[in-house]
Formats: structure tokens, sequence, C-alpha cells
């Protein structure tokens, strides 16, 4: 694959029910790099996953594949892998057989499919229901199922829609410690949640943006050390990019800024000269 980014979407709209959901976002995904898509309901976080793995066919603009327009190319979908909201699962099959099924479809073996499958499905806490019919597992199982299936899948970009929703504490770790682990390994991660310590745990923070309009707010990279605070004021939050309503700079530095150098009686200031050397400061 050509260098650069992954994934990229370069001035993307959708409209869905005659509505513009996604206006303009311009978007590249780097290798391994794990973001967090976040908006309030209804904003679109399922439709730009969607969009992505090229299900969806977007209104205007293009995603692209390693730099290839997946219209153009739609194989591309093969390294692309998709979490759903709502499971995706087929409902008359054990959870066992809807993994194979995505790994015989991706070309595997059947025997390395059946191992592939165990073994995932093992690691997502899953493995006790993998003969029973997934209408039979209650809806976090099948979130994992459906989890595991893409896992296994090993995808150059996996894409995940909410894939926490329907966990408890314990497997809401053991699901992203997962799905985190494989971001290790190369994989792309964009996982859409309403969780901010899902969040926490990403590079970056992709957010749609409160106000009119359909804009996101692209995030940037924070830094993990030092532990930034946000820049000014309780809640504030912070971003890479010049959205009308967050326009403030991101991260404290640390560094003193250029006004607390700044004494009083320098230039620009109303104190006179005498209060400076009554007060024993150096110019
Ligand atoms: N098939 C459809 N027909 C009409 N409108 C749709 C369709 N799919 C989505 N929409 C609309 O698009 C908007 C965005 O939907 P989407 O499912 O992407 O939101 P979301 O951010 O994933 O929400 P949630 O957090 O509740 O999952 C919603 O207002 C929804 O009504
Ligand atoms: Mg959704």
């Amino acid at each position: 694959m050509a260098p650069g980014p992954v994934l990229a979407c370069r001035a993307l709209s959708c409209r869905a029910g005659g509505r513009t959901i996604i206006e303009d976002l311009t978007l590249e995904l780097d290798r391994a790099e794990r973001v967090a898509l976040m908006g309030p309901s209804g904003s679109g976080k399922t439709t730009l996953p969607t969009t992505l793995a090229g299900l969806l066919p977007p209104a205007s603009g293009r995603v692209l594949v390693g730099g290839v327009p997946l219209d153009e190319q739609p194989e591309l979908r093969a390294g692309l892998a998709l979490v759903f909201q709502s499971y995706g699962m087929l409902s008359l099959l054990t959870a066992a057989e809807n993994v194979e099924v995505a790994l015989r479809a991706a070309g595997r073996a059947p025997r390395e499919a059946m191992r592939l499958a165990a073994v995932t499905l093992e690691r997502l806490r899953v493995a006790r229901f993998a003969d029973h019919p997934v209408e039979e597992l209650s809806g976090g199982q099948q979130q994992r199922v459906a989890v595991a299936r893409a896992l296994a899948l090993r995808p150059r970009v996996l894409l995940a829609d909410e894939p926490t929703a329907e966990q408890d504490a314990t497997h809401r770790a053991v699901v992203l410690d997962e799905l985190l682990a494989v971001a290790d390994e190369g994989t792309t991660l964009v996982i859409a949640t309403h969780d901010p310590e899902v969040a926490e745990r990403c590079d970056r923070v992709i957010e749609r943006w409160s106000g009119r309009g359909c804009r996101w707010c692209h995030g940037g990279r924070r830094p993990t050390w030092p532990r930034p605070t946000p820049a000014r004021g309780r809640g504030r939050r912070s971003c890479c990019c010049w959205c009308p309503r967050w326009r403030q700079p991101r991260w404290r530095s640390g560094a003193p800024s250029w006004r607390s150098k700044r004494r009083p009686g320098d230039a620009g200031t109303s104190w006179p000269r005498w209060r400076h050397q009554e007060r024993g400061w150096r110019r």
C-alpha cells in the first residue's frame, strides 16, 4: 500500500432523510492510529463509519483507501471491517459460525476459520456460547461476538460503532483492551462512542461541533506526558482546529506566557519607572 494515510475522506458530505448529516468533512487516518468519534445522538456517528466503510455512498466527496478512491476500486473494502451498532449478526447461525462466515468470505480455509473464530471468541469471553445461536445470546454477548468477528478479520482499518455500549464495566474493559491491542499491531482503529473513558484511551478525538451546521472538529494528537490540562476555564474543551466555538488555544504548555514575563513599567504598561526601582526589579 502507498505511504500516507491508510484511510481518508475528502470534502465528504452525507445526506439521510432529506437532511445533510455530514458536510464537507476532510479527514486523514494514519496507520495504527486510535481515533474516537464523539457527538450527541443523531449527529452522524453511525453515518460516518458506514460511509467510510463504503456501505453508504456519500452525497459528494470521496473516501480514499491508501490514497485510492474507494468508489473506483470497491475491492479495497476487504481491508476495512465495521462493527455495527446493531451488531449485524446472522441470527440463525451460532456465534462461532457468524465469525467463521466472515473469515471464509475473506478467503480463509475452513480449518483456519474455525481456529481463528475459537481463539477470538475466547479473547472476547464468549467462548462458552460459541455453539449457541446468536439470537439466544444477550445484547452484550452478541455485541462481543460482533467485535470478535471484526477482530478475527485482522483488517487494516477497524471501524467500531459504539462497541462497548451494551457492556458492563468488566466486559467493557475486555472489549476495549482487545480493540486497542489490534491498533498496537498496526490496525487503524475508529471507535464511535458516547463514553469519555473510551475516548480518553484514544490518540485523537474527532467530535461533532454542536453548533449550527454539520461540521466536525478534527481533534489533535494530545501529548501523553506531561498530562495536559485544559487551556482555560473548567470544562472548556480543547481542539486543534478553528471551529468558531472552540477558538481557544489547546493545551497549557507549562511555559510562562509572554504576559507573565512583563513587569509593570515595561513598555505598554502604566507603572512609572520609579516604582520599578523601589521594588528592586531588574530591567
Ligand atoms: N436511513 C435513514 N433514513 C433517514 N434518516 C436517517 C437514516 N439513517 C440515519 N438517519 C438520520 O441521520 C442522522 C444521524 O444518524 P446516525 O445514526 O448517524 O446518528 P448517531 O450519531 O449514530 O446517533 P446515536 O448516537 O443515537 O447512535 C439522524 O438524525 C437520523 O435520523
Ligand atoms: Mg449511532
